[in-house]
């Protein structure tokens, strides 16, 4: 059955800047996050504390998570995929992080530079020092619906590190279909399979929206009962060790589509749309949120 209502986790501020080349200034990151919070988002990742040799979008990681304006009820997050990025995310005050695996052991290579089993084992730390500081810890899973290397990849081994993951203190692990390739009865096969060993209100869907099957695959796990979604406003992004990997699926999309299904977000459409509008034209790329087109139209 449909969940009732639907927290959205707005992971544009982080996967959809991640992979622009020209530099965005620490004050547009800022405003777009302002901004998706007045729209009404609860949850916004907000930045990544990697390596900027890896990822020189996410290199003002400190000032963007040290100069955010909380507002009251929003949660901001960031990637720590170790402790050198954990360490310096806690000394910027973040209040949530999360840690990044692969079901795909070429693409866990080609991501974080080690295996999956190398990867739990480096999370460990992260998770016993994250604890200890009082921050929620957020799992991601990469490719759980297809790997750009090694083609398909078996529900069961998602499950697997999605365990991994759970037991090792991740509140919530989120599902991510890294190149969407997914379409939706797999999309319905692989929660079922995570949902064996995690209750599904701990799971998270994370759709990119490559092949244009994003909503169609969260209409089909919304009837499985997951009621947590990641979304891009304006559909922004693409994964850098991904290539023709495109943005997640645009935030306005999915709203429109739960406030049709009468599921509640707690969002304003029109101004999330409106953030979706702005970004855009302040980095000079299209608006990929269809509904964002066709509400700035009208
Ligand atoms: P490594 O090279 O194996 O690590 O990278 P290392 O410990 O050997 O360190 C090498 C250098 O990186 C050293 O610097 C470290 O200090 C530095 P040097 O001595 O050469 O000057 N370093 C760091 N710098 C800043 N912050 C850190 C950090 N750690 C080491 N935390 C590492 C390992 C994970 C760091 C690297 O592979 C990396 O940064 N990868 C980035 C991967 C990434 O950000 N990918 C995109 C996000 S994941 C994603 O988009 C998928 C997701 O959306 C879900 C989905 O869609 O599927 C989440
Ligand atoms: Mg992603």
């Amino acid at each position: 059955a449909f969940p009732h209502s639907v927290r959205l986790v707005e992971v544009g501020p982080r996967d959809g800047l991640q992979n622009e080349p020209e530099p965005i200034s620490t004050a547009t990151k800022l405003e777009l996050i302002d901004r998706l919070g007045a729209a009404g988002i609860r949850h916004i990742e907000a930045a990544s504390f990697v390596s900027p040799k890896w990822v020189p979008q996410m290199a003002d990681h400190r000032e963007v998570i040290t100069g955010l304006t909380h507002r009251p009820g929003v949660v901001y997050s960031a990637l720590t995929p170790n402790l050198k990025g954990l360490e310096a995310a806690l000394e910027c005050g973040v209040e949530e992080v999360a840690v990044f695996g692969a079901a795909s052991e070429a693409f866990s290579q080609k991501n974080i530079n080690c295996s999956i089993a190398e990867s739990l084992q480096r999370f460990e730390p992260v998770l016993e020092r994250a604890k200890a500081a009082n921050v929620r810890v957020r799992g991601y899973v990469s490719c759980v619906l297809g790997c750009p290397y090694e083609g398909e990849i078996e529900p069961t081994k998602v499950a697997d590190v999605s365990k991994a993951l759970y037991e090792m203190g991740c509140y919530e692990v989120s599902l991510g279909d890294t190149i969407g390739t997914g379409t939706p009865l797999k999309a319905k096969r692989m929660i079922e399979a995570v949902s064996r060993d995690i209750p599904i209100e701990k799971l998270a869907a994370h759709f990119h929206d490559t092949y244009g099957q994003a909503l169609a695959n969260l209409y089909a796990v919304l009837e499985e009962g997951i009621a947590v979604i990641d979304s891009s406003v304006a559909g922004l992004g693409g994964c850098p060790y991904a290539k023709g990997a495109s943005g997640n699926v645009a935030s306005e999309d999915v709203v429109y589509l739960l406030d049709g299904l009468r599921i509640e977000t707690g969002i304003d459409l029109d101004e999330l749309a409106g953030t979706g509008t702005w970004i855009t034209q302040a980095i000079g790329r299209p608006n990929r949120s269809k509904v964002g087109v066709a509400l700035a139209a009208k």
